[in-house]
């Protein structure tokens, strides 16, 4: 049985004082969701906040991205040693802001993956398509090719301590959601690319969807046979709303 695992993204959103609030609010209600694992994804300052607040609780955190090097003159960044300093659990890599705003190519993405395991923490893969490229009938070829990056550069056997996330660019922060089918489909797409090099540790491997997910729409999405959660952007702001999407999974 794979895990479910919420996972809230909170990107370039909040301060001290919200963060703090927010983290007293999942924390109120994280029993009631205990079969459900629950990560959180601060901006990189509010790490230390974090981690005060959360350490001795069932709840994980990350953050949203790392840099590929392990130190040196590379301004701005910031390397994986430092994220296991604060106890991260997870980093986000390869989400699709990062890909198509700031230029992050397949192979930089495999390389933040490599780092990542390299420093000790669970990389949370995002692969997913955009608007056209599914109007164009290619987001099998798409996610092939994201996932492919990562298999050649480490191998099926990394998948082991990792988690993917199927995000659909078109859902992300739109309100329109990938239907069940459509996500359960891609999903079982993943698992089959996966089990293609090794169908035992497919088996094992959390798939995530990611796009819009809220408490209102989470059911029917985690009740898929190959969801195994989500990674969840606006709703993740929202306690109430987080736990409820986590209560979806339980
Ligand atoms: P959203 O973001 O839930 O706001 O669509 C999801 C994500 O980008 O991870």
């Amino acid at each position: 049985m794979r895990r479910k695992l919420v996972a809230g993204n909170w990107k370039m959103n909040g301060s001290a004082d919200s963060s703090r609030e927010l983290l007293q609010g999942i924390l109120g209600g994280a029993a009631e969701v205990a079969a459900v694992e629950l990560a959180v994804f601060p901006p990189f300052v509010y790490l230390g906040l974090v981690e005060q607040a959360l350490s001795g609780t069932a709840i994980v955190w990350g953050t949203q991205n790392l840099s590929e090097h392990a130190s040196g003159a590379h301004t701005g960044e910031v390397a994986g040693p430092m994220l296991k300093d604060f106890h991260c659990t997870y980093v986000i890599v390869g989400h699709s802001e990062r890909r198509t705003l700031y230029g992050e190519s397949d192979e930089v993405v495999a390389r933040k993956y490599a780092a990542a395991r390299k420093f000790g923490l669970k990389p949370i893969l995002c692969v997913g398509e955009t608007l056209e490229e599914r109007e164009q009938e290619v987001t099998e070829a798409v996610v092939e090719r994201q996932l492919k990056a990562v298999l050649d550069l480490e191998g099926i056997a990394s998948f082991a301590d990792a988690v993917i996330a199927y995000e659909p660019v078109w859902a992300i922060g739109t309100g329109r959601t990938a239907t069940p089918e459509q996500a359960q489909e891609v999903h079982a797409f993943i698992r089959a690319r996966l089990a293609a090099h090794d169908a035992a540790l497919a088996n094992q491997v959390r798939i995530l969807y990611g796009g819009s997910v809220k408490g209102s729409n989470a059911a029917e999405l985690l009740v898929m046979p190959d969801i195994d959660g989500g990674l969840v952007g606006g709703a993740s702001l929202d306690a109430k709303d987080f736990l409820a999407i986590a209560k979806a999974g339980c």
